[in-house]
């Protein structure tokens, strides 16, 4: 199958939403890294996407929708996804929440609940725009792997299945969506971290809030806290989690740091290379940085990632999680 890369310009984007509109599949680019957007509502679409990315029926998708009159054609909404959505929409937050019965159970893994996001990309939002369906949109790798977050990436890894993708630059976050579910109004639960940080979200709601441990979710259960395997966003090498160190061989070490050496050994000097995730410590860029530098080193001739982790604070908590699960095959 050939594989086109579309500029941004009007025709490829009214071509494009033609495309979704009537069934098809094209990579998109979002703020936080690309989908592989289908129409939401039609089942040979969705089972497009399940299948082109190798993804099990029992992890749901993400729809995505322009804004919260078009999310509560899918959902019964409430006041705390009002107060999360005026505070955070467009934008990286998706909300789980209380299905309606238009939204195929292909979407959902079966479950009553649908997770949705109106994305702030302004090319995601004209395709939407265009299209006039929502749009399913896992991140456009293939299952397990590292999210795309840029155009070449989903071409490298999944250009051989698929036909469109449209080249929006590279994502502005580089790491997937905060999800927050809303189905018990008296606990909104973190599902996975991302560019919205818990302290934020417990501002905007002005309660407490909890987290859910990932630890216990079993990998074969229709994924509730879902998505979130123990092991995903993983490289194909061993790639292992460190202790911080203090000072490197090129110097006092900034906020987070991913280091290279040879198989199976704890690095000396000689066999290793430091890769800064961002020497000013500024954990945005790290974030940004963390996926195209582990889809680089991915590759001969680096055999091993170390990886180390980063100040728990804002995104930092986001990369943490990536960090922890890419490690988390380690021998
Ligand atoms: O930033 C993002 O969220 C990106 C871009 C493309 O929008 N999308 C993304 O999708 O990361 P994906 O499929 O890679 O991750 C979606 C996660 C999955 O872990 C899934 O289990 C969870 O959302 N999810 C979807 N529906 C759910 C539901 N009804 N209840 C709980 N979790 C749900
Ligand atoms: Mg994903």
């Amino acid at each position: 199958m050939a594989c086109t890369i579309y500029k941004p310009d009007p025709a490829s984007l009214s071509y494009l939403a033609s495309v979704l509109s009537t069934g098809g599949l094209v990579a998109l680019p979002t703020e936080t890294v690309y989908g592989l957007a289908g129409n939401a509502l039609d089942k040979q679409a969705l089972r497009s996407i399940f299948e082109v990315k190798g993804r099990p029926l029992i992890d749901p998708l993400i729809v995505h929708v322009l804004g919260v009159v078009e999310a509560q054609q899918l959902a019964h909404w409430g006041p705390m996804a009002d107060r999360l959505a005026q505070a955070f929409w467009p934008g990286p937050l998706t909300l789980v929440l209380p299905k309606k019965p238009c939204v195929p159970d292909l979407a959902t893994a079966g479950q009553p609940s649908v997770a949705l996001r109106a994305p702030a990309h302004p090319l995601f939002r004209e395709i939407l725009a265009l299209a006039q369906v929502p749009l399913a949109a896992p991140s456009a790798n293939p299952f397990g792997y590292i999210s795309p977050s840029c155009a070449e990436h989903v071409v490298t890894s999944l250009g051989n299945r698929l036909e469109h993708v449209l080249d929006g630059g590279p994502c502005d976050w580089g790491l997937e969506s905060t999800i927050v579910s809303l189905l018990d109004p008296e606990k909104p639960v973190i599902l996975r971290h991302g560019p919205i940080p818990p302290e934020a979200i417990a501002e905007a709601l002005g309660c407490e809030l909890h987290l859910k441990d990932t630890a216990t979710a079993s990998d074969k259960e229709a994924q509730i806290a879902p998505g979130m395997l123990s092991r995903h966003y993983s490289p194909h090498c061993h790639t292992y989690l460190v202790k911080n160190q203090e000072n490197t061989p090129q110097g006092a070490r900034p906020a987070a740091r991913v280091c290279l050496a040879r198989p199976l050994e704890i690095p000396d000097e000689a066999g290793v290379q430091y890769f800064w995730l961002s020497e000013s410590g500024d954990l945005q860029e790290a974030a940004r940085e963390l996926y195209q530098l582990l889809r680089k080193l991915d590759q001969p001739p680096w055999k091993a990632i170390y990886l180390e982790l980063a100040p728990e604070t804002g995104i930092g908590h986001a990369l943490n999680d990536r960090i922890r699960r890419a490690a988390s095959c380690s021998p």
